[in-house]
C-alpha cells in the first residue's frame, strides 16, 4: 500500500487569516476533531508577534493544553525567530517549522527580515536549542507576490545553506497559489537531485484551483508529505491575493480513491469541516464544503 502523510496546518495557516479572534475552546474542538479523525501531524499554532497576527495570541496556552492531552502526537508550530523557538520550547513543543520566503520582498513584508537575517536567526536557534527539530517552510517557493515567478535553480541555491544547517525537512510552499503541475515537477526534481536524502513536503494554496493537480504532481514525483487545511481555510495576511489552501478532506478523498493509505477518516474530516464552518463567523469562511454523494 502506498502511504501518504497528511500534515494538517489549518489551526495555523487557516486560522491566522480569520480577522476576528476564534475562542480557544473552539480551536481546541477542531484540534480534538482532527485527532479523532486520525490526523497525527498537526501544526497547531504559531509563535509570532501578536501585533503581527493577533489570532495566534493564545499560542502558549493552546500548545500547553494540546501537548498535555496528546503527548505522543506530532503537534508542531510555526516560528519566525528565536523568540518563537523559546515560546514553543516552553510550551512543550519539540518540532517547529521555521518560515522563510524565497522572495526576499515577501520575507521583509512577512517577518521583517532580509534573507541573511533569517539565515543567521536560524543558526542562532540551532545553537540555542540543538535538540529542537526544525523543518523549513519555504514560502513563495514557486512565485512571490512582489517579485513574480520563481525557478527551480533559485530554490536549490537558496536551500543549500539551510540543508547545511541541518533542517529536518523542507516544505515547498506555494503561498499565493501560482504554481502549475509542470513547475512543481521541475522544482521537486531539481531539489531531489541536489538533496537526495532530504525529506520533502508540499503545501499548495488553491488560488487558481491548482491545489489538487499541483499536489498530485508532487505525489507522483515521490513526495509523501502533504500539508493542507481542513475546509480549505487559509491565506497569508502579508501576501496580497493569497487565498485558501488545498482542502484536507478533498485531497484525502482523492488519495483514498487512488489507493493511498493516509490513516485519516475522510467522512469524519468532512463532518469536521462542516462544524468548523459553523464556528467561524459568517462571511469569513474562505473554504468550500465537500459533498459526500448520496448513498455513500
Ligand atoms: N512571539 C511573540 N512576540 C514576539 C515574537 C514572537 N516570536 N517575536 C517578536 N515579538 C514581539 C517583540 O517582543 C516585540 O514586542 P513589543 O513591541 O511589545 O516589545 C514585537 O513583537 C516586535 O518585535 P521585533 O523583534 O522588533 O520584531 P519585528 O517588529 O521586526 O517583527 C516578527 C518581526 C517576526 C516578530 C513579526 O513580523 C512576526 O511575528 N511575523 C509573523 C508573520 C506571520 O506569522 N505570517 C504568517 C505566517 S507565514
Ligand atoms: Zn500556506
Amino acid at each position: 500500500m502506498k502511504k501518504i502523510t497528511l500534515y494538517e496546518v489549518g489551526p495555523r495557516d487557516g486560522f491566522q487569516n480569520i480577522p476576528t479572534y476564534i475562542p480557544l475552546e473552539d480551536k481546541l474542538e477542531i484540534i480534538d476533531g482532527l485527532v479523532n479523525s486520525g490526523v497525527e501531524h498537526i501544526q497547531i499554532t504559531s509563535f509570532v508577534s501578536p501585533k503581527a497576527i493577533p489570532q495566534m495570541k493564545d499560542a502558549s496556552e493552546l500548545a500547553g493544553i494540546c501537548k498535555g492531552k496528546y503527548p505522543t502526537l506530532d503537534l508542531f508550530a510555526l516560528i519566525p525567530n528565536l523568540r518563537g523557538a523559546t515560546g514553543a520550547r516552553k510550551s512543550g513543543i519539540n518540532r517547529v517549522s521555521y518560515v522563510v520566503s524565497l522572495g526576499e520582498q515577501h520575507n521583509l513584508a512577512n517577518i521583517r527580515k532580509t534573507h541573511q537575517m533569517s539565515y543567521d536567526e536560524l543558526a542562532l536557534i540551532k545553537g540555542e536549542y540543538p535538540d529542537l527539530a526544525v523543518g523549513l517552510d519555504l514560502a513563495t517557493a514557486f512565485g512571490c507576490p512582489f517579485e513574480g515567478k520563481k525557478g527551480e535553480r533559485e530554490v536549490v541555491e537558496f536551500l543549500k545553506g539551510y540543508v547545511d544547517l541541518g533542517v529536518e525537512y523542507v516544505c515547498l510552499c506555494d503561498t499565493i497559489g501560482v504554481a502549475d503541475p509542470l513547475q512543481v515537477r521541475t522544482t521537486v526534481a531539481a531539489v531531489q537531485r541536489q538533496f537526495p536524502k532530504l525529506d520533502l513536503h508540499i503545501h499548495i494554496h488553491d488560488t487558481r484551483n491548482m491545489g489538487m493537480v499541483s499536489t498530485l504532481a508532487a505525489v507522483e514525483m515521490g513526495v509523501t508529505n502533504i500539508q493542507s487545511t481542513l475546509g480549505g481555510l487559509g491565506g497569508c495576511p502579508y501576501a496580497p491575493g493569497a487565498s485558501g489552501n488545498l482542502a484536507s478532506e478533498d485531497v484525502l478523498a482523492m488519495l483514498a480513491s487512488m489507493g493511498y493509505e493516509t490513516g485519516v477518516d475522510v467522512r469524519s474530516m468532512v463532518r469536521l469541516a462542516r462544524r468548523q464552518a459553523e464556528l467561524i463567523p459568517e462571511g469569513l469562511f474562505s473554504g468550500h464544503l465537500f459533498r459526500i454523494p448520496a448513498g455513500e
